[in-house]
């Protein structure tokens, strides 16, 4: 089987491709390596560097014919999306466009999107279900949104199939301090060089951190699922306090960790957990790693760069 890879350089994408090539698939990626790494690329897949908005990504999808499409590749940063909407835009929506059409054009089997929790906006009621209703505070989470839409009436008029995985907040070896979710990379570097930690409010708001060896499960599953065409929160429903997290990185460093409190930000989300009852159902899919394991892989590698 023959799978495409969008943003397979990055973070996350490089450990789906990790994945799918320890299951013997055949894997090709295609990134722009603006935020992903020459070095992340596992030497096994097949890499063009290409914009996923390109007119050659036709070109590819014609010649290679794939059978599955992950698509990561995306312009992943809140702030950037309130300061240039239409870069967003561009990348997010049209980008994802430029896919889907490859896609039905060539008759793909699968399509697997990675969106996120920036689709819910602010909720009240923990944790948050599929179903909850969507009012995103950024163009990102809007623009991730309108991607779903998209997926869904590809599905309808030209019946591509689909997956869509909603992630939480992702953690694990070989993310930037750029990207959503990024909270644990850069306390992780801050506390490894001895540095003091920034902590916007009073640090007892809640995250749901997600391994990244768990989200690439996922990704996996969602091949192998029989019935597709679901939109699945991947997470482990468990709410952890910014000063907890901190506590468990200064154990697992063995330092005294040094915090600044300031300001909490305009428009934070105040606490957050997912829903993966319908990942555990549908998708046959459970986060293994736990969060003190999951750290402690974390603080390791990311503080030796
Ligand atoms: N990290 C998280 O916590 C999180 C949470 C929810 C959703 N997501 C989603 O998961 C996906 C992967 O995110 P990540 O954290 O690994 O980010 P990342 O920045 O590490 O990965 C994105 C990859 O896409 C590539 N890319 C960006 N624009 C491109 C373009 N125009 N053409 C080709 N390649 C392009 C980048 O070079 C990079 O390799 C994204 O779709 C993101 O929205 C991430």
């Amino acid at each position: 089987m023959k799978v495409l890879v969008t943003g397979g350089a990055g973070f996350i994408g490089s450990h789906v491709v990790d994945k799918l090539i320890q299951e013997k698939y055949q894997v090709v990626i295609i990134d722009n390596l603006s935020t992903g790494l020459q070095e992340n690329i596992n030497p096994s897949a097949t890499f063009f560097q290409l914009d996923i908005r390109s007119e050659e990504v036709l070109t590819l999808f014609m010649c290679e014919k794939f059978d599955f499409v992950i698509h990561l590749a995306a312009q992943t940063m809140v702030h950037k999306s309130l300061e240039t909407p239409s870069y967003d835009c561009d990348i997010n929506v049209m980008g994802t466009v430029n896919i889907l059409e490859a896609c039905r054009k060539t008759g793909v089997k699968r399509i697997v999107f990675s969106s996120t929790a920036a689709v819910y906006g602010n909720v009240t009621t923990l944790p948050v279900m599929e179903t909850n209703q969507k009012a995103p505070t950024s163009f990102y989470g809007l623009s991730k949104l309108t991607c779903e839409n998209y997926l869904s009436l590809y599905k309808e008029v030209y019946g591509l199939d689909y997956m869509i995985l909603r992630y939480a907040n992702v953690y694990g070896e070989r993310q930037g301090d750029g990207g959503e979710g990024g909270v644990i990379s850069i306390f992780t570097r801050k506390i490894s060089q001895d540095q003091s930690v920034l902590i916007f409010g009073d640090g007892s708001q809640t995250r749901d951190f997600i391994y990244v060896g768990d989200v690439a499960n996922a990704n996996y599953q969602s091949l192998l699922v029989g019935s597709a065409n679901k939109i699945c929160n991947i997470s482990t429903q468990i709410e952890t306090s910014v000063n907890s997290l901190i506590d468990h990185i200064g154990m697992i460093s063995g330092k005294m960790v040094s915090r600044n409190y300031n300001e909490k930000r305009e428009g934070d989300i105040y606490k957050s957990s997912l829903s993966n009852a319908i990942a555990r159902k549908d998708l046959d899919w459970q986060p293994h790693m736990t969060l003190i394991e999951g750290l402690d892989k974390t603080y390791h590698s990311l503080s030796k760069l």
